[in-house]
């Protein structure tokens, strides 16, 4: 097990309980960081956070609230006043349902609400180390459209296409971070981290039929595509590490520029605005 030195770097990453924020956080231990665990389950998190060794540990938050996203941004800051890393990682598909406490469908509470609101809280940490911040998204094909009541408004309902909308914001709003951010020499960048069809993703699905936990992992299974979770986990550690030249999509181990809407300014403003006025709203 690593001892933390004076050089070791800290990082944080949500979701950091299971899935690929468990093996994440084992590699970047790993790797000789300490880690900040962030998520819903202390026994799962004392237990990752020892393996994990390091000096690092398991600090307790649910993102589906924003007030406890605050208090978490605030507790994060004093446990790492200078912080080298955030991962955005926790991450999920919601079938239509009932809202959080602020009003917020879920997938959008999730996916797009809370990395925007624990990232901004941490922005004074986080330009002391001259840190990075990777949002953890999905595959996306070039011409998937969006529109934003689907994402956040009325139209939002959730499901698999709701959740893919939900990460093209999140895609977008790594890009308005870097714009609005990057002189302060924080770096943003979006990860698709693979399919990997071994994780507890899609569990969150209600319904009889779940495509996520029956025909994904059977025809992953068949045609053997997806990879493992430690592969997953190593292009998390090796976008902490690696030089990334602005805002990018993190796909299959290299940089692309993403779908054509997350490279739109006006979408790009407009997603920053959406994420920003509802998580406003929802505090006040
Ligand atoms: N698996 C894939 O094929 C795949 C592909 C592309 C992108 N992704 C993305 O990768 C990320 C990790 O997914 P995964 O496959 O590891 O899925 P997962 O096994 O379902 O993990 C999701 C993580 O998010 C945490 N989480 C959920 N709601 C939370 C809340 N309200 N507060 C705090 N933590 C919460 C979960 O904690 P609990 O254990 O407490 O529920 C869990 O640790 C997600 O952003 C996902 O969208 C996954």
């Amino acid at each position: 097990m690593n001892t933390p030195t004076q050089t070791t770097r800290t990082a944080v990453v949500t979701g950091g309980t299971s899935g690929l924020g468990e093996a994440a956080a084992l590699a970047l231990a790993q790797a000789g960081w300490r880690v900040l665990i962030v998520g819903r389950d202390p026994s799962r998190g004392a237990d990752v956070a020892k393996r994990a060794g390091n000096g690092s540990e398991f600090i307790a938050g649910d993102l589906f609230s924003l007030a406890d996203v605050r208090r978490l941004a605030g507790e994060l800051s004093r446990k790492a006043p200078s912080l080298d890393l955030l991962v955005n990682n926790a991450g999920g598909v919601f079938s239509a349902g009932a809202p959080t406490v602020d009003g917020l469908e879920r997938t959008f509470a999730l996916n797009v609400a809370a990395p925007h609101v624990l990232t901004e809280g941490l922005l004074e940490p986080l330009a002391k180390a001259k840190g990075r911040v990777i949002n953890v998204v999905t595959g996306i094909a070039d011409g998937f459209k969006a529109d934003l009541d689907q994402v956040a408004g009325t139209k939002a309902k959730g499901g698999m296409f709701g959740y893919v909308r939900n990460k093209l914001a999140l895609l977008a709003l790594t890009r308005a971070q870097q714009q609005k951010h990057a002189a302060r020499g924080i770096t943003f960048v979006a990860l698709h981290p693979g399919i990997i069809p071994t994780t507890r993703f899609g569990h969150t699905m209600e319904g009889l039929f779940n495509p996520f936990t029956t025909i994904g992992p059977f025809f992953a299974k068949l045609f053997r595509f997806g990879v493992t979770e430690q592969v997953a986990a190593s292009r998390y550690v090796k976008l902490a590490q690696d030089s990334v030249e602005g805002a990018g999509y993190y796909y299959e181990g290299a940089l692309r520029p993403g779908p054509k809407l997350a490279l739109d300014a006006g979408f790009v403003d407009s997603v920053w605005t959406l994420a920003s006025q509802k998580t406003h709203q929802a505090s006040a």
